[in-house]
């Protein structure tokens, strides 16, 4: 039987579980301000993208809007997970299909202990008659917690309610952890992060790096990208990606800060508000170039 090239991929991509996700040429406002301006990247298994870029260029806001956080309206494009419409997705059917983000603010949820929110999490992706049972999942959250040098009585505590900055986001690793997502986002991961959290969050994350697995990592330091390497690094201004490169782009943004982008690339107001957003084309490919 003669299978086509393309249908051969298709079916490898299937059976190795290696997550594709797509995203061309989005746009999503916020209260009628558009905030994303024609974004467009393409992330797969195995890989590790990092996107930086001054405050104010809509890294968080195209985390949320790939998450389906009701505010932010999709406006235009397109953003496929293995082909299949990510946008025609609930918030939840997001988190089912293997998305999730570590937030830069997480919320602090009152009369929900992060013992229970994690489990009803885990059983809402494993599906009704297939439950993970009590103990086991205590002995699994027992042990991750202790892998981040989290105190057990955090199991306990309503959802980051009085949590520390650093605390709250050791948390958020260890929801990445108990959730084991295929498509990982990582906001600001690092801030507020003392040296031995960061490192210790760092190896959370390495520990699960796999082909089944990619990791798009919002940050503005080079630091973190020190203890997890990233293949690709990208950096935003106005609402788009306007540059991407390997690991080194991300030292010399740390060395030289942004003007030189803005200087190679005419912009002079790098925010979303920037006023010569649309005369502004960037030469930019969807798919990300391969460094090696
Ligand atoms: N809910 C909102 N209401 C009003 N404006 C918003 C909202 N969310 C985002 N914005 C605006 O959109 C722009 C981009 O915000 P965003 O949080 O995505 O930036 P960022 O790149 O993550 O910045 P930082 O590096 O400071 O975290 C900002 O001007 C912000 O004020
Ligand atoms: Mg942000």
């Amino acid at each position: 039987m003669i299978i086509r090239r393309k249908e051969f991929w298709k079916g490898f991509m299937r059976m190795s579980n290696a997550p594709v996700l797509t995203i061309e040429n989005l746009r999503s406002e916020i209260e009628g301000k558009e905030i994303l301006k024609g974004l467009s990247l393409e992330i797969k298994g195995g890989e590790i993208h990092a996107i930086m870029g001054p405050n104010g260029t809509g890294k968080s806001t195209l985390a949320s809007a790939l998450m389906g956080h009701p505010k932010y309206e999709v406006t235009g494009g397109s953003v496929t997970l293995d082909g299949e419409d990510v946008l025609e997705m609930g918030v939840d059917e997001r988190a089912l299909a293997g998305l999730f983000l570590a937030m830069q603010y997480p919320s602090e949820i009152t009369g929900v202990t992060n013992a229970d929110f994690l489990r009803s999490a885990i059983n809402a992706r494993r599906g009704e008659g297939n439950e993970v049972s009590l103990i086991k999942f205590i002995r699994q959250m027992e042990s991750k917690m202790k892998e981040l040098d989290m105190d057990p009585q955090f199991m306990h505590r309503y959802l980051n309610e009085g949590f520390s900055g650093g605390e709250k986001k050791r948390n958020e690793i260890l929801q990445m952890m108990m959730l084991e997502p295929r498509i990982v986002i990582l906001d600001e991961i690092d801030s507020g992060l003392d040296i031995d959290a960061l490192k210790i969050v760092a190896a959370g994350v390495n520990a699960m790096r796999s082909a089944e697995r990619t990791f798009l990592i919002i940050t503005h330091y080079q630091r973190l990208l020190n203890y997890i390497k990233p293949d690709f690094v990208h950096v935003m201004m106005q609402g788009r990606i306007v540059k991407s490169g390997g690991a080194e782009l991300a030292e010399r943004l740390e060395a030289e800060g942004y003007d030189w982008v803005k200087e190679e690339l005419g912009i002079e107001d790098e925010t979303v508000g920037g006023n010569d957003k649309d005369e502004f084309v960037v030469p930019m490919n969807t798919t990300a170039p391969k460094f090696s």
